[in-house]
């Protein structure tokens, strides 16, 4: 232990050249420098080599004098690159001399050679030059590594381990105030810190890299040009190495903690720190602080002459001011991310959690934010109305410009996002206590604005943390903290801030919330601290910190930081990102270019077209981050993006990709599958690219297996945009553009029972309607002509999803195939399970066609299609001309077919189609008997239809209200389509996993619709 009473040794300029001389042969001048316990001296040898000639102080004891020289030794041997002082050996090859001080002592004596270079401590202190300092000492230690000598066992007060020993000296210090800061200081190691560091990595160490002690190349001022007096070397915790380096270089730093992270992230890049080491840092620091600044008062008291010993004092002091003032959970988040650790422990799995399932969160409001329209609340700009309000605290006006916005643009949901650096945080609270000067203004947190008393629900399960009632204006307000453990994820906070105080009443800490259970409700600006009524929403990684401590805004240099601790909760809120970041051209733009350069008659949906820019399951997502529940798009079968058809799809790509022309064991597996789905007979597969193609091709076959070209179609189908296709369409040669229907084909009334002729009994209607077809079928015979093909979609969906009579393709295909025609179901639209009961809608009718054309959901996407047919059927399409189609049956369009079938399989998606399918019927019959208008409600499985009717007995059909209510629903987020000759029938094929939930948002959102639009007309 250092003996302040044994001062310095007394030996003289004279004396010193002459010990110099006789011990190491070196003739020389001597200039003393200055020293704390030894007595050391610069010497200049005639060849102008320059040397440091220490004469150690009699009270170290002899082992710490040879514990230097082998520590040089050492790093001579195995590290001669270092910039460290080299030990020069005496005349007698020894390491150390001996010399009689004044006093009579002994004292051992070693000559060193001097280092250039300019102290530390008159060099400016750049970022730079503290990752140079970090590195030099990570070399410095990891060339140490394993090095020990008993010398190095040393106990002293420099020895950080010891730094508790300070509270014995608090009685110096005279300022209370003072004393009370360096107590807390203490009490937190005595409580947390000393019994961490027994655990921690311990080597020797130099242990005083003080800004004395650190040389800087001058030509190079970011470059640390050497590190010199091993004098306070030990055997500590290596992270010592680093606290003490900092506590020195950082003193009056503007950012001392941003300079600490440099330095230990050069240290770092070296010799790798630990976790559980940058944990301890910024106490370490500030406990070298506390030891330096209470040796210095205890010395001041004996030594009050010694200005070496209260050097810096003062900077020490206004640092330990500052550090005191810090959460040294954020100093340690900064620390440990800049030498590439997460800010806290877990921080990182909590985001991957919260992304990979944020799709089965609860919804925090009652309808999910994600379907909701949504625009920016506009904070980020300093000059907008409502940001100038919100600044000036007047939150009436802030407010009133926003609802004025929200009503004018159709908003629903205001978003203040994460991140956003603002100009309204005005008051003193957001000062920054990390770096100097500089103001919090970056938002952490992530705002919903929606009127005051909006409910807000927890997306998962919850314990309550905390509820407080913050007063300081522009606060929280009334604040809640609720604690998640999520299975398989790290726990994490969420701070739900601008509450109305009713949560601060129902709520207490320790009560368990389930997932979706009310939090409480956005506050009004008498209760939330002032703001325009809205939630800050943020979630805390570190789970030790109060709600108060919680950052809600942050220093714009910290973001990555504050990215991990406090994540964006935008993932946990429902918020799509889209929200956030639009790419490409804007609406109007596309619109125009596909004026400029598409087909005229390309059409597009709504009068207000929307952009989608990502799908998701049943979710289509537009480009501001609105999601539609897409109940109308039934090509995405499985649902959007559907993870093992894109992997199936990708996967394939990425090997092999070709024509049917080689050999592969894809197509024929596919055609396999496909064809078990089929009744017995339906036996040979040929696949194309689309629906219309497909239909082309069967028409080739049926043409050339019957040698007739004569057609029956249903009225108002449609097969196909071929204009052989178009020609088996009355739904487009009867319209607009059409050339009406041509000789060849025959057009058969659509067996719509709601249209029925009321006289007719229901269960005739099979029959009745069967009837038209053998019309049909003996006008062709007056004409000389006989059926070739009996096409039908086995439930017509343009002509207003029609189903079927009980009974009817029996009928049919008895008569058709009598005349000697063949029969053909387009399951286009209504194929691959939709039907739930079956795998093919044909078979509700329990007929078996012979041909069958499928499309649109086949792929769950990827354009493809397919047509199955008998073996005799596929004999005579083989009349010597080649069938080949560049495209169909590539490996990668079967191996998305696969899994198709797999999911469909796998997922028991038909199952989940007759039960959805059937749960929707009811809610929608349930509706019917609210509304007049709803005339008829038709479905199997998910394939679904309701028929708008201005009075249920003309059942004159409501083709504006229909059309009205699709826009309408579109606006409240959902799509659907409108179908039938009257464009009365609201169309509905949601994916195969629309769930019990989902089919609540659609019912819902009819419902409201329905009786929005209807007390509109009345
Ligand atoms: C019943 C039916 N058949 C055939 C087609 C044509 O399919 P594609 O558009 O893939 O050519 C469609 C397309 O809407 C259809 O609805």
């Amino acid at each position: 232990m250092t003996n302040v009473s044994h001062p310095a040794p007394q030996v003289s300029q004279n004396e010193a050249v002459d010990i110099a001389m006789r011990h190491f042969g070196i003739a020389g001048t001597a200039a003393p420098l200055d020293s704390e316990r030894d007595r050391n001296f610069k010497l200049t040898a005639p060849d102008h080599s320059l040397w440091i000639l220490k004469i150690v102080n009699a009270s170290e004891p002899l082992v710490e004098s040879e514990f230097q020289t082998a520590l040089f030794d050492h790093l001579e041997r195995n590290s001669p690159d270092l910039a460290v002082p080299r030990l020069r050996k005496t005349v007698q090859g020894a390491s150390l001399a001996h010399a009689k001080g004044p006093g009579g002592g002994d004292h051992a004596v070693r000559l060193v050679s001097w280092l250039p270079g300019r102290p530390l401590a008159e060099s400016q202190t750049t970022p730079a030059l503290l990752e140079s300092l970090g590195s030099a000492l990570g070399r410095l230690d990891r060339a140490l590594q394993g090095f020990i000598h008993p010398g190095a066992l040393r106990s002293f007060d420099w020895d950080i381990r010891q730094a508790g020993a300070a509270r014995q000296r608090l009685h110096h210090i005279d300022d209370e105030q003072d004393r009370a800061l360096l107590e807390r200081f203490l009490d937190h190691f005595d409580a947390v810190v000393a019994a961490r560091l027994p655990a921690l990595r311990a080597q020797v160490i130099h242990n005083d890299a003080n800004d004395w002690n650190v040389l800087v190349d001058p030509e190079r001022p970011e470059r640390v040009a050497g590190l010199i007096d091993f004098g306070d070397a030990l055997h500590s915790v290596l992270i010592a190495e680093v606290a003490v380096a900092c506590a020195y270089a950082i003193l009056d730093a503007e950012d001392p903690i941003g300079a600490a992270a440099r330095l230990a992230a050069g240290f770092h890049a070296e010799y790798p720190l630990r976790k559980e080491e940058l944990d301890l840092l910024f106490d370490l620091i500030a406990m070298r602080l506390v030891t330096s600044v209470t040796l210095s008062a205890a010395r001041r008291d004996r030594t009050a002459d010694n200005p070496y010993l209260s050097i810096s004092e003062a900077p020490a002091w206004r640092l330990l001011r500052r550090l005191d003032r810090m959460n040294r959970r954020f100093a340690t988040a900064i620390l440990r991310h800049a030498c590439g650790f997460e800010a806290a422990p877990g921080a990182r799995a909590v985001t991957g959690w919260i992304a990979a399932n944020r799709l089965q969160l609860a919804p925090i409001l009652d309808r999910h934010p994600a379907t909701l329209a949504k625009a920016l609340v506009p904070y980020g700009d300093p000059h907008n109305p409502m940001t100038v309000t919100s600044a000036a605290q007047q939150p009436e006006k802030a407010t009133a410009w926003w609802d004025a916005y929200c009503a004018e643009h159709g908003i629903a949901l205001g978003i203040g996002p994460w991140g956003e650096a603002r100009t309204v945080y005005t008051s003193d609270i957001f000062q920054s206590r990390f770096v100097e000067g500089a103001r919090r203004a970056n938002h952490l947190g992530l705002d919903l604005f929606m009127p005051a008393g909006t409910r807000l629900y927890t997306p998962l399960a919850a314990t309550v943390r905390s509820v407080e009632i913050e007063e300081d204006p522009l606060g929280y307000g009334c604040l809640v903290a609720l604690e998640h453990r999520p299975q398989g994820c790290p726990p994490f906070v969420t701070l739900w801030g601008h509450m109305a105080h009713e949560a601060g009443r129902r709520l207490k800490a320790g009560d368990c919330l389930e997932a979706g259970a009310l939090v409480g409700e956005m506050g009004a600006p008498v209760e939330n601290g002032g703001w325009a009524p809205h939630l800050h929403f943020q979630i805390s990684t570190d789970t030790s910190l109060a709600a108060r401590d919680i950052l809600g805004v942050g220093e714009e240099r910290y973001h990555a930081v504050w990215k991990e601790l406090f994540p964006d909760a935008a993932d946990l809120a429902g918020i799509p990102p889209e929200t956030f970041r639009q790419n490409g051209r804007s609406r109007p733009e596309i619109v125009a270019a596909r004026k400029a350069s598409l087909l005229p008659n390309l059409s597009i949906s709504y009068s207000e077209p929307i952009k989608f820019v990502r799908g998701e399951g049943v979710w289509l997502i537009d480009d501001r981050g609105r999601a539609y529940l897409d109940c109308f798009n039934n090509v995405c079968h499985l649902g959007h993006a559907h993870p093992d058809v894109v992997e199936a799809i990708a996967g394939q790509a990425a090997k092999l990709n070709t024509n049917t022309r080689y050999l592969h064991d894809a197509i024929v597996t596919y055609a396999e599958r496909l064809t078990a789905t089929l009744p017995a007979g339906l036996s040979v597969a040929s696949f194309a690219c689309s629906g219309s193609e497909a239909n082309s091709l069967m028409l080739r076959m049926a043409r050339s297996h019957t040698g007739r070209s004569e057609a029956i179609v249903l009225d108002w189908a449609y097969h196909g945009t071929t204009q052989e296709l178009i020609d088996l369409s009355p739904y487009k040669y009867k319209r607009k553009g059409g050339k009406g229907r041509p000789a060849h084909v025959f057009e058969a009334t659509i067996p719509d029972s709601y249209h029925a002729p009321a006289e007719w009994p229901v269960d005739e209607h099979a029959k009745r309607f069967a009837e038209s077809v053998a019309e049909q079928i003996a006008d062709m015979a007056r004409q000389g002509r006989a059926p070739g093909l009996f096409l039908a979609e086995s439930i017509p969906s343009v002509a207003g999803q029609v189903f079927l009579p009980e009974g009817y393709l029996a009928e049919v295909y008895a008569l058709v195939r009598a005349a000697g025609g063949i029969c053909a179901a387009d399951e286009v639209q209504v194929g691959f399970g939709r039907v739930g009961s079956h795998w093919w809608a044909f078979e509700t009718q329990g007929v078996t066609p012979d041909i069958v054309t499928m499309g649109k959901p086949i792929g769950n996407g990827h354009p493809m299609a397919a047509v199955v047919t008998t073996s005799e059927i596929a004999a005579s399409f083989n009349n010597g001309m080649e069938y080949f189609n560049t495209f169909g049956g590539n490996p990668v369009s079967c191996a998305a077919g696969l899994a198709v079938l797999d999911v469909i399989e796998r997922d028991g998606l038909r199952r989940n189609a007759l039960e959805i399918g059937n749960y929707l019927m009811a809610r929608f019959k349930a509706l019917q008997d609210r509304y007049d208008v709803i005339g008829d409600v038709r479905g199997q499985g998910l394939f679904l239809g309701i028929e708008l009717v201005e009075d249920r007995k003309s059942k004159a059909p409501a083709t504006a209200l229909a059309r009205r209510i699709n826009d309408r629903v579109r606006a409240r987020g959902v799509l659907i389509g409108t179908e039938g000759p009257h464009d009365n029938v609201l169309k509905m094929r949601p994916p195969m996993i629309f769930s019990r939930a989902n089919a609540d948002h659609l019912v819902g959102v009819v419902d409201e619709t329905l009786a929005a639009v209807l007390a509109e007309r009345a």
